[in-house]
């Protein structure tokens, strides 16, 4: 099938979110966030983002339809995020997903959440995903990845130590005082301040790490250097801070990103995940990848965080390449590696 109608689901954090694509055109992208249920927690509270997910899920689904201007009986198959994520709230969708499969008699594709996250480029470009490497960088996840088949094929070049990049911003917005999300308050607060103002640690740069952790990351170093930086000064220079701190991070990523690139002779670059929305990690991106000769691609905002669209982009690559559906029944795995990419 060359331009199959896939609806795709994802529900695995605080985000319940419906897409449809025909081919790789997309149609709709509906999301729900229960993003504030949990501020006053400062992180995602499990319970609450499954609720969340119950509650919102046949709205959002029922929106999706009607945006893609479609009827669920039109749609060829359904994709899902199978994981890893939470496990409560990746049920939510999973069960979803299987009891339309079986209401509409039509296959089930469930899918890994960070191959996802990549496969939405399809969706920008109108040239197949070649192979590339992906850095790949979320609120759980920090990762270079070898693509060399999106669906089928993906070798974790490396990954953090640590904390994952998203989790970095977050931890540091939470001494900024900055509030939950971080990534996006530090975005920010970065805007004010200088990011040349405090030279802060660039975790595994050192060249004695370029063997064995050329393309891992350590976010810890840096952590603890903010909140030594913040015992000693006021608050006052939180938008030096934030805008350093961000420097840092986004310094560490694209000049590991960009190593691989030349090592592996791969001239192709994806950007993906949350962090990606970052606003100094396009630009650094978008910089040093013209100086290298690499073709970079960053989804479109919208798309970098958690959206059903990069499950369907995923559900639609797997049935154009002849891949078999998923079994309904399968299960969602909490903490499913690259080695699974379609259930
Ligand atoms: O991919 P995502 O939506 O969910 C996961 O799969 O984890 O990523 C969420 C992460 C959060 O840690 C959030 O703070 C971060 O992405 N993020 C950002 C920005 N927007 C979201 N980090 C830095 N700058 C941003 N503009
Ligand atoms: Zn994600």
């Amino acid at each position: 099938m060359s331009q199959p109608l896939i609806l795709g689901i994802e529900t695995s954090c605080d985000e319940t979110a419906v897409g449809i694509v025909r081919g790789r055109t997309l149609l709709a992208n509906v999301i729900s966030s229960s993003v504030e249920e949990h501020a006053r927690f400062g992180g995602v509270v499990p319970e609450i983002a499954s609720r969340a997910h119950l509650e919102a899920m046949p709205s959002v689904l029922e929106q999706a339809l009607r945006e893609a201007r479609v009827s669920i009986k039109d749609i060829d198959a359904f994709a899902v995020t199978a994981g890893p994520g939470l496990i409560g709230a990746l049920l939510v969708g999973v069960s979803s997903a299987s009891a339309l499969s079986i209401a509409m008699d039509k296959p089930i594709y469930g899918v890994n959440h960070l191959s996802a996250h990549i496969a939405v480029d399809a969706l920008n470009s109108d040239h197949p995903l070649k192979p590339t490497i992906a850095l790949l960088v979320s609120g759980g996840h920090s990762s270079i990845l070898q693509v060399n088949d999106i669906a089928s094929d993906v070798k974790v070049l490396g990954s953090t130590m640590d904390d994952a990049a998203g989790e970095a911003f977050d931890k540091i917005a939470r001494l900024l005082e900055l509030g939950f999300p971080g990534g996006p308050a530090i975005d920010r607060e970065a805007k004010q301040g200088n990011k040349s103002a405090i030279d802060f640690p660039r975790g595994l740069t050192h060249p004695s790490d370029q063997g064995e952790h050329a393309y891992n990351f350590s976010f810890s170093g840096l952590k603890t250097a903010v909140s030594r930086y913040l015992q000693q000064t006021p608050l006052s220079a939180r938008a030096d801070v934030a805008a350093s701190f961000q420097e840092a991070v986004v310094d560490v990523l694209v000049t590991k990103a960009i190593a691989a690139c030349k090592e592996t002779g791969i001239d192709s670059l994806v950007i993906a995940g949350g962090v990606a929305a970052n606003s100094r990690l396009r630009e650094m991106a978008t910089e040093r990848t013209a100086k290298a000769g690499i073709d970079l691609r960053i989804p479109t905002m919208d798309l970098c965080t958690d959206n059903g669209a990069m499950v369907a982009a995923l559900g639609s690559i797997a049935v154009s390449s002849g891949r078999a559906p998923s079994q309904v029944g399968f299960a969602a795995s909490s903490s499913a590696g690259l080695n699974q990419i379609i259930w």
